[in-house]
This record gives C-alpha cells, sequence and structure tokens, in this order.
C-alpha cells in the first residue's frame, strides 16, 4: 500500500508534486507519506485484532522524530535497539511503558537509562546479559521485567545478512536451554521479573511459512514457560516482507488488492496463520514490524548528473549514493527507480544508476530497464523508507539528506539537510 501515483505528468506522493519538492528543497531527498505508514499501521492492527496484541514498531527501520510521533499517535508501542533509539521515541511523544529493548550487546548506561524510564521489557539476548541486568536493577533498586530471546533454529529463507533465527546466528538463547536459563534466573535472579518470551527470526520474509514454522515450534515452550514463571507476553517478532515492485498507475486502495494477488506473503494472510496459534496462549501477543510500516511509504529522490555511454555499459551517473541507500550493495536490494516525469512512451533503455562515491559497489540498481533519462531530470528510487536514511553514512563527507514528510497536500522537512559545518562538528586539528 502506497501513496506514490502519477497525476498531471508528474509522480505524485498523496497530493504533493515531487518534483516540486525537490526543486525546493534540492536532492538527495528522502520523502516520506504519512497516510501510507498510518494506512499499514491500521490494517496491521485491524489484522491481528483477534489477538490481544501491540504493535512495537521497530524504530531502526526509520527513526525520524516524525516518524515515531505518527505511530505513537496512533497508539503504537516501539522496539528499539539502543538508548539512543529510546532517546528519539521519548522525544517523539512516545511512551516507554510500550517499549521493548532488543540487541546482543547492551551497556550498562543503556540498561539503566532504560529502567529508569520505566520500559515495558528488556529482550535479554544471553545468560550473561540477563545477569547483567540483574545486577543493575540490584544497584539501583529496581526490578527489571525482562523477556529472554530464543533463537527457534528455523531457516527464515531471506538474504543471508539478514536471517536471525538459526543458530549460527548471534541472536537469542537456543531453542533447548531456554527453560534452565529461566529456571535459573527465577532462582536466582531476585531483580529480575520474567515478563515474557520473545523471537525473531529474520527480515523481508515473503512466505508465511517460516513464521508459522516458527510459531508452531516455540508455543509449546511459551505454553510451559507461562506456566513455571506466569509470564505475561509473547513477541513474535517482526519480518514481514514488503513488495518492491509497486504499481504507480492505481489509486492506494486498488493497489492494495492488486498487491495481494502480486505479494505472496499479505498482513491477511500473516495473521490468519498465526492467530489460531497464538490465541490458545492467553497471553499478550507483542508483534515488531519495521520495514512493513514505513518501507512502501518511502522514496529517495535523486537527479541524474551525468550519462556515461561507455564499451559495454550506459551508466546514469546521479546525485545519490551508497551512502545515502546502502542497501541495493549491501543485501542485493531490488528497489524500484522511475522518472519523476511521467514517461510519454513506454520505451527503455538498459542503464546502470550510479553514484558519485568512489566504490565499484555504488549503484543503486545494475542493468535496469529505465524510459530514457537525461541529466538534470530526476529519479524516484522506491520503497525507501526502510533502511535507507537509518543506514546512511557520512562516507566521502557527503552531508545527510534532507526529509520531507507528505500528508495529505501538506509538506513538512522534518530534518534538513546536513550543512558541511554539521558533518564536521566535533573535530578539531590537534
Ligand atoms: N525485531 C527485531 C528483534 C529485529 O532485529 C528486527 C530487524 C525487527 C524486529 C524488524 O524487522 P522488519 O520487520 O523490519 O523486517 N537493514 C536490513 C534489515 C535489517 C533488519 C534487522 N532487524 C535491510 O535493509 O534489509
Amino acid at each position: 500500500m502506497h501513496h506514490f501515483h502519477y497525476s498531471q505528468g508528474g509522480l505524485f506522493v498523496e497530493d504533493v508534486s515531487l518534483q516540486s519538492l525537490a526543486e525546493k528543497h534540492g536532492t538527495p531527498l528522502y520523502v516520506y507519506s504519512k497516510g501510507t505508514i498510518t494506512s499499514h499501521f491500521t490494517r496491521l492492527d485491524a489484522a491481528l485484532s483477534g489477538l490481544d496484541h501491540l504493535i512495537c514498531y521497530a524504530v531502526k527501520a526509520n527513526s525520524n522524530l516524525a516518524v515515531l510521533a505518527t505511530i505513537a499517535r496512533l497508539g503504537g508501542g516501539f522496539d528499539i535497539v539502543s538508548g539512543g533509539e529510546l532517546y528519539r521515541v521519548i522525544k517523539a511523544g512516545g511512551d516507554p511503558r510500550k517499549c521493548t529493548f532488543a540487541g546482543v550487546g547492551k551497556t550498562r548506561e543503556e540498561i539503566a537509562y532504560a529502567l529508569d524510564q520505566g520500559i515495558y521489557c528488556i529482550n535479554a539476548e544471553s545468560e550473561a546479559e540477563l545477569r547483567h541486568i540483574n545486577q543493575i536493577a540490584g544497584e539501583l533498586g529496581k526490578k527489571a521485567p525482562v523477556a529472554v530471546r530464543v533463537n527457534p533454529n528455523v531457516d527464515a529463507k531471506t538474504h543471508a545478512k539478514i536471517t536471525t533465527g538459526k543458530s549460527e546466528n548471534k541472536f537469542g538463547v537456543d531453542f533447548e536451554n531456554i527453560l534452565d536459563v529461566y529456571a535459573r534466573a527465577a532462582a536466582e535472579c531476585q531483580h529480575l521479573e520474567l515478563r515474557g518470551l520473545q523471537m525473531h527470526i529474520g527480515s523481508q520474509l515473503t512466505s508465511v511459512e517460516p513464521f508459522v514454522e516458527a510459531v508452531r515450534k516455540v508455543v509449546p515452550l511459551v505454553q510451559e514457560v507461562k506456566a513455571r514463571h506466569g509470564i505475561q507476553f509473547f513477541s513474535i517478532g517482526g519480518g514481514i516482507g514488503i513488495n518492491y515492485r509497486q504499481s504507480l498507475d492505481s489509486g492506494p486502495e486498488s493497489w492494495w488488492q492488486e498487491n495481494e494477488n502480486l505479494h505472496p506473503l499479505t498482513i491477511q494472510a500473516y495473521a490468519d496463520a498465526v492467530t489460531p496459534l497464538l490465541q490458545p496462549l492467553g497471553l499478550r501477543i507483542l508483534c515488531e514490524p519495521g520495514r512493513f510500516m514505513v518501507g512502501n511509504a518511502g522514496a529517495l529522490i535523486t537527479r541524474v548528473l551525468y550519462e556515461k555511454r561507455g564499451a559495454a555499459k550506459i551508466f546514469k551517473i546521479v546525485d545519490a549514493g551508497m551512502n545515502d541507500l546502502i542497501r541495493p550493495t549491501l543485501y542485493e536490494g531490488w528497489h524500484q527507480i522511475v522518472p519523476l516525469k511521467q514517461p510519454a512512451t513506454g520505451e527503455v533503455e538498459k542503464a546502470d544508476i550510479v553514484g558519485p562515491i568512489c566504490e565499484t559497489g555504488d549503484f543503486l540498481a545494475q542493468n535496469r530497464e529505465l524510459p530514457p533519462v537525461q541529466a538534470g531530470d530526476y529519479l524516484a528510487v522506491l520503497s525507501a523508507g526502510a533502511y535507507g536514511f537509518t543506514m546512511a553514512s557520512n562516507y566521502n563527507t557527503r552531508p545527510m539528506p534532507a526529509e520531507v514528510l507528505v500528508d495529505g497536500a501538506k509538506a513538512t522537512v522534518v530534518r534538513e539537510r546536513q550543512t558541511l559545518d554539521d558533518v564536521l562538528k566535533g573535530e578539531r586539528v590537534e
């Protein structure tokens, strides 16, 4: 579901022309649709209505304050992985009592901060971490709400770099050891409250089977942990994949229907498959979607600087690089790229869309059929709302792009483009 569409010969997001935004704010530019985010949240919320559930949006996907505020106002909670993300959530008006804290390497400062803020749960990823949390809680005179992340050893059938639920991945505690870890924590860690159990098997899953396999495998364990320790919740993690091929001709509603046919994993199929397995637990179910909530809601707008017709290839050199969007080179991520000017004919040419960074891996697309575009034309790299800006860097001393949030006909700069002084801030010559 998304609100990007061609209208009056140009690409719009909601009621705003992307060309006008690019001309006003410059490029590279991230643009997000509030309507898309809202619609994804409410649809997932409705699909999970058969369960006592809480959506904890995975902040790492897109942590802009305006995005977080949008989700907080919808009643969402947050899945955070650092003290910094918790700080952002609080700044955006989010409620720490609806936050879970994941990650294998939480520091003392981060754990203390989360406890001070009254976090809903810290998801421990090892027994050593559990003991560390217990010690810090004791020092602070608090009881720390914790869950243990189980590694169910299930293949998520996604890209190797975003698979997390196999034994060889660094995440969670082995399935076989979970009951012992809970038993030792209950016996020896008096400053812990065993509040839940968590899992997350990977990201960009495009079929429902790995979710079902993992839930089926872990549910009996959850039942056992509930019986022994009286936990409140089971978190099934995030990972719902999105369709990276967006139809731009139909309105948002009809796109949603088209997508049901195109995309193997729909939220309805997901909810229909997991609800009957989870309902009998009688627990609160947490779900931690990141990409699903914001992926299709964002585009990276870039301008063609030059065209180079080489012996082997045509290169379209654009002003956005791998520092702005690293997914194509890091995960072989495929992002649809379209001109902001609606193509008049079906003519296409094959080209590599490359950035200005001095690396061969600096591309947004390779061997891509694209309507002919020339220097000065703008392109939109679609479905860049998740893991786009949050993974961007200052590599090659390139300032971070600006971000704009569109809501109907209103466009707000929700993060200013960095200046070079911003980039150099804090540095000094000896
Ligand atoms: N919960 C936990 C514990 C996670 O580690 C993650 C993502 C999520 C939830 C949210 O997963 P999602 O619903 O977004 O799939 N940078 C990569 C994706 C990394 C995902 C890391 N963990 C990419 O651009 O594809």
